[in-house]
């Protein structure tokens, strides 16, 4: 990959620059002037509808963000990605999430071997097992079917899946659950466990690497607990062939690393592979997504991946100053270094999609949380903003007063869709209506404010006037999907991840490594037998660590 262009000493940063300087927000002067605002500004994306019209821009702003893309080569960057150049630098790999989803038949040659083929070859095997598990016909070792699939794994190989799982629950199969353990936490492998019966558990155990600490301590967890469950209800007898026989029907795997699967005492004839140009947080539409195919089934699986890929042909090839990821990817930048912005908010108004800003967490903050370029200097500007959020209308009761009135600028990007899972009533209103009210009204108000003297007419005293004028120009975009079908969940994280891609171009960062998760996994490794109190290892820590772990040791009652 060519060196990284520097984008403040680009011309349209000096552009934009002084169009900052010179910079007013006015939304409600801007929507008044401009009839055309809306539909100007309003843009298609597969079935998605964005409207970044309260967003704090006019059309020199975007047309110099777009010049910022093309000047930092986004075009050329993309076409890499999308051709499996080894844009990953500092892990020499290609990025190909989006061969993951490219339609049978389709091709891809990346380092001299055909991808695509490959990859439809692990669907084929995906699909079979989850019909097998869905029909009854992949049972336990008692012959009883399976009831419960427990995802074992963590960051990308638990955060796609669970959520995916939970927005996409009206798809899933009655009478089939599955549950997520990620924390090596032990409490969480026990909660998710204590009211199972074995003999209808299935544990799929999903790592990329098959060394994550978290998931193989879960994993070995999970085999002693099916164990211990079957031999004492006496389904099985005790022994090395008996336990290898039941781990063979209760345990799959989702790996890059079949020999370590294999080590680990899972049939590889169970596992489902997957590539390293895979990253962990771009995996849930590769075989990581096993435990969402088998509860939502191959069909609505393969809508899933076609909803993904609708997106990236639209990132692909939509010129750039109509291209949704792109221009999206672009204000954050604008937000982040114009404004200052330190955080972003998603605010999903579908209950569905409660765990989409976690998920988000990962893709966004583990991918542009940096302060090296690819080329090893140092970034030029600031990167990375923090990602979070929660559905709406919960948030608006907790966190939005700061949205709404603090000091900070928090760009929001609120999410609906106009289909309810459920429609339901209360008497003679329709509650799904009341809900889009909230997500109409909140972004208006954010928008357009109440000034004092439209808090006065209200009747409110004048000492308290302050206290209740919005000052309005809090930046949103309103995306919305006709609903929350495996596809449109497809395409909203494609959305993301593209705006994630282009961020991390304009900042000359490789998005898709994350080395600053590896000095807190040594150290924990390091302090281990410090916490089980070896006074040796415990010596070589620093002061505060050992005055926390002899805390610890002196509290401990086991
Ligand atoms: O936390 C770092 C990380 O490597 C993530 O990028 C990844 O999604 C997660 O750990 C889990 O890794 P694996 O799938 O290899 O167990």
């Amino acid at each position: 990959m060519s060196d990284p262009v520097d984008p403040t000493t680009t011309q349209a940063w000096a552009e934009l620059t002084e169009l900052k300087a010179a910079f007013e927000p006015d939304l409600r002067g801007w929507f008044a002037a401009d009839p055309g605002r809306v539909d100007d500004l309003t843009f298609a994306a597969g079935d998605l509808v964005v409207d970044l019209s309260k967003n704090l821009v006019n059309t020199g702003v975007l047309a110099a963000l777009v010049r910022l893309a093309e000047e930092v080569d986004l075009p050329g960057r993309r076409a890499a990605m999308f051709s499996g150049q080894h844009i990953n630098v500092t892990e020499n790999r290609a990025v190909l999430h989006t061969a993951l989803r490219k339609p049978r038949g389709a091709t891809l040659e990346v380092d001299g071997v055909e991808v695509v083929g490959e990859v439809h070859d692990v669907l084929t095997k995906v699909y079979a097992f989850a019909e097998k598990v869905r029909s009854g016909e992949w049972t336990g070792v008692t012959g009883a079917p399976i009831e419960t699939v427990v995802n074992i794994g963590i960051g990308g190989s638990d955060l796609g899946p669970v959520m995916v799982y939970e927005a996409l629950k009206p798809y899933v199969k009655p009478g089939l659950e599955v549950r997520f353990v990620s924390n090596i936490d032990p409490t969480d492998v026990y909660e998710k466990t204590a009211d199972l019966n074995p003999a209808t558990t299935l544990f799929i155990v999903a790592s990329k690497t098959f060394t994550t600490l978290e998931t193989l301590t879960n994993a070995r967890m999970a085999r002693d607990w099916l164990l211990r469950g079957l031999l004492s209800a006496g389904a099985i007898v005790e022994g090395e062939e008996a336990a290898r026989a039941a781990v063979a029907k209760h345990f799959v795997a989702v790996s890059t690393a079949l020999d370590k699967v294999a080590a680990f005492g899972i049939d590889p004839e169970n596992a489902f592979g997957f590539w390293d140009w895979v990253g962990g947080r771009y995996s849930v539409d590769s075989a990581i997504g096993t435990s969402v195919a088998v509860a939502i089934g191959p069909d609505n699986f393969a809508e899933f991946l076609a909803g993904f890929h609708a997106i990236d042909e639209h990132f692909l090839n939509t010129p750039l100053a109509e291209n949704v990821p792109a221009l999206m990817g672009l204000l954050n930048v604008w937000y982040v270094n114009f404004f200052d912005a330190r955080t972003h908010a998603v605010l999903p108004y579908a209950q569905y999609l409660h765990r989409f800003a976690a998920y988000l967490q990962q893709l966004t903050m583990e991918s542009n949380g940096k302060s090296v370029r690819w080329d090893g200097s140092p970034v030029t500007t600031k990167t990375g903003e923090v990602f979070w959020g929660e559905p709406g209308t919960n948030g608006q009761h907790a966190f939005y007063q700061l949205i709404h009135q603090g000091t900070q600028l928090i760009p929001a990007d609120f999410i609906a869709v106009a289909n309810p899972a459920r429609p339901l009533v209360d008497g003679d209103k329709d509650v799904h209506e009341l809900f889009l009210a909230n997500f109409f009204a909140q972004t208006a108000a954010l928008a357009f404010g109440k000034t004092a003297d439209e808090v006065r007419a209200e009747g409110t005293p004048e000492p308290i006037v302050p206290a209740r004028v919005f000052s309005g120009n809090r930046p949103t975009t309103s995306i919305m999907a006709p609903a929350l079908t495996p596809s449109v969940v497809g395409q909203l994280i494609a959305l993301y991840e593209h705006i994630t891609f282009t961020q991390g171009i304009v900042w000359g960062i490789d998005s898709f490594d994350q080395w600053g998760v590896e000095l807190g996994k040594q150290l924990a490794l390091k302090v281990t037998p410090a916490v089980a109190g070896d006074e040796t290892a415990l010596a070589e820590q620093d002061a505060s660590t050992q005055s926390l772990i002899r805390y610890y040791l002196s509290q401990r009652t086991r």
